[in-house]
């Protein structure tokens, strides 16, 4: 076995200039919910237990990505409270030397059970989907979610002593648009982070076009009732540009997933549970991990996520208003956003 030291301040940069140091990490396929724009309506077939990665193997991929550079880890799913165990492993995870931010992506209907638990292990802060306010449509987006419970969710976030959440909402036009407002309020009267993201065709969905909202669309729409003043990115920062309503304790923040070209300062790498790595959400090229990590040489490991990091596309090839998308293979669920 390969003996890891943490030489700090290690450059990971891809054929781009790019630095990468933020890995993606799902840990499930699995969800609570069956958001629309996440999953196709007749479902997803799940992964078997033995095709997800185990808790150890995950931990290896990661304890190889920090070697090599990665210093920020998002956990993400599918819904990743849902796996069995995901505790301990996070304590694990939050344990390694070199390894700076450990950050979770969650629909937040199981934090009123497990926030404490999280902030004990070590998780430095919790991203939080919420597509609506209003419990009728929050059930339509979810196909059957109750909004008091996500609610809850934020709530407990708060209880156990994590900062500020950020709230993530999939701006849809026609079905959740008109809650730009409220949304913002949010960051006045509970100084959350919101951010509004640009719905992505992630499913087949030919009409995904009229749905998308332009980042510029939301910012002039939400400069009618607030004025707005730029904020500057944190140091992992993710694509969200950031800006906060003038006196407002939080910040809202616009991820221009389609318009916005944020690919030129693209830090991340992705592995879904499976084990595949990728270099782009909206790419396909995806390397299986597994049979590296069944020779069991952590050095191999190491240079096989430099390899693909080198592959790492340019950007993405989606246009606005493209009807139909290069990718029909991939749920968000699978790969978790
Ligand atoms: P932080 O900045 O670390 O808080 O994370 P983040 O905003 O990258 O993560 P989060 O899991 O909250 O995802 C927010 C939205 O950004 C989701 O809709 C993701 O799908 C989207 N997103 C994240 N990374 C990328 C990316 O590399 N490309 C695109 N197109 N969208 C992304
Ligand atoms: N478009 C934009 N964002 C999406 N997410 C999931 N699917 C999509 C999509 N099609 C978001 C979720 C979650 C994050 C990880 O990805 O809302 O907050
Ligand atoms: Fe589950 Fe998140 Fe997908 Fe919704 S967007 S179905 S909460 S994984």
């Amino acid at each position: 076995m390969f003996g890891y030291n943490y030489p700090m301040g290690i450059q990971l940069t891809d054929s781009y200039g790019r630095k990468i140091n933020y890995l993606r990490l799902s840990v499930t396929d699995r969800c609570n919910l069956r958001c629309q724009y996440c999953m196709p309506e007749q479902g997803v077939g799940h992964k078997e237990h033995h095709e997800i990665l185990r808790y150890e193997e995950l931990l290896r991929i990661a304890r190889a990505a920090v070697a090599i550079g990665i210093e920020k880890v998002r956990i993400t799913g599918g819904e990743p409270l849902v796996r069995a165990g995901i505790i301990p492993f996070l304590s694990q995870l939050a344990a390694i030397p070199g390894l700076h931010h450990l950050a979770l992506t969650t629909n937040g209907l199981l934090l009123p059970e497990l926030a404490v638990d999280l902030h004990l292990a070590g998780v430095q802060r919790l991203n939080i989907s919420l597509d609506s306010l209003r419990p009728d449509r929050f059930a339509l987006i979810t196909r059957g979610g109750d909004v008091n419970m996500a609610l809850e969710g934020i709530g407990a976030a708060f209880g156990a002593g994590f900062p500020p959440p950020k709230i993530n909402m999939v701006v849809m036009r026609g079905i959740n648009d008109d809650e730009l407002f409220d949304f913002a309020a949010l960051t006045i009267s509970h100084g959350v982070t919101v951010r509004f993201i640009e719905y992505m065709p992630a499913i087949a969905d030919d009409h995904w076009p009229d749905r998308t909202v332009a980042g510029q669309e939301l910012l002039d729409r939400l400069s009618t009732r607030y004025r707005l003043e730029s904020v500057d990115k944190g140091v992992y920062a993710g694509p969200s540009r950031d800006f906060r309503i003038i006196g407002a304790p939080g910040t809202i923040g616009i991820i221009t997933a389609i318009s916005g070209h944020f690919c030129n300062e693209c830090n991340r790498i992705r592995v879904t549970a499976d084990g595949r790595m990728r270099g782009c959400l909206f790419n396909d090229e995806t390397l299986d991990l597994r049979p590296i990590l069944n020779r069991n040489d952590d050095h191999l490991l190491q240079e096989t996520l430099k390899g693909m990091i080198s592959r790492k596309p340019q950007q993405h090839g989606i246009e606005p208003g493209q009807r139909t998308v290069p990718h029909t293979h991939f749920t968000m669920s699978g790969i978790g956003g």
